[in-house]
């Protein structure tokens, strides 16, 4: 599988970071960094995000001309995470103004997985409509909110958790979380 991975400036890039070592297991990925996704890496990693979020093919937001730019060139899913809620009202507005936005709006053109992660708490009204304007176009939208019913003990098991839902969306088949389970008596 061909996967994109969009990074944006909102908080939790370390999902981002999860997710693309857990791809690169089993398939092609594709990076997109935001100029605002280097800072908070730079924050919250503390490490360099172009060396920390490597993909199998890396772009920076400004390479409107890359190969994944266009939809002649036939990828699988796309996922945005963490998504800031500028890139989110840029996908739920058709304001294609970086590659990360271009490719979304490739895969909800195409009718193809679009899962988008945003990040932000609270949320206003506007925020919240854009995250219905996307889901109306077909993307799932993933919120970083862990099930408390797997008693997650650190950041890793949150983490886990997170990015086993967006496989779980990929259809990538993946035991990186505590699925629920109720057997009966
Ligand atoms: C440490 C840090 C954390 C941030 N967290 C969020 C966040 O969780 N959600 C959000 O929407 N913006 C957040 N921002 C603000 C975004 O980085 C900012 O809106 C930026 O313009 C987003 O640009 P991008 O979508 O192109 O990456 C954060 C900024 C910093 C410096």
């Amino acid at each position: 599988m061909k996967i994109i991975v969009g990074v944006t400036g909102a908080s939790g890039v370390v999902l981002a970071k999860k997710l693309i070592d857990e791809l690169k297991k089993t398939c092609e990925v594709h990076v997109i960094l935001s100029e605002s996704a280097k800072k908070v890496t730079a924050i919250e990693i503390k490490g360099d995000s172009a060396k920390s979020m490597k993909g199998n093919f890396n772009y920076s937001e400004k390479q409107m001309d890359a190969t994944v730019s266009s939809s002649s060139n036939l990828c699988d899913a796309m996922v945005v995470v963490p998504c800031s809620m500028k890139t989110l009202s840029s996908i739920a507005h058709g304001f294609e103004n970086n590659l990360i936005t271009r490719c979304a709006h490739i895969f909800m053109r195409c009718k193809k997985p679009l899962v988008i992660v945003p990040r932000e708490t609270p949320l206003d009204q506007i925020q919240i409509e854009n995250m219905l304007k996307c889901s109306r176009a077909g993307a799932i939208i993933l919120p970083p909110v862990p099930g408390f019913y797997t008693n997650p003990k650190s950041v890793d098991d949150i983490t886990n958790f997170v990015v086993g839902k967006i496989l779980d969306c990929l259809e990538i088949k993946n035991d990186i979380y505590k699925r629920w389970k109720n057997t009966g008596d």
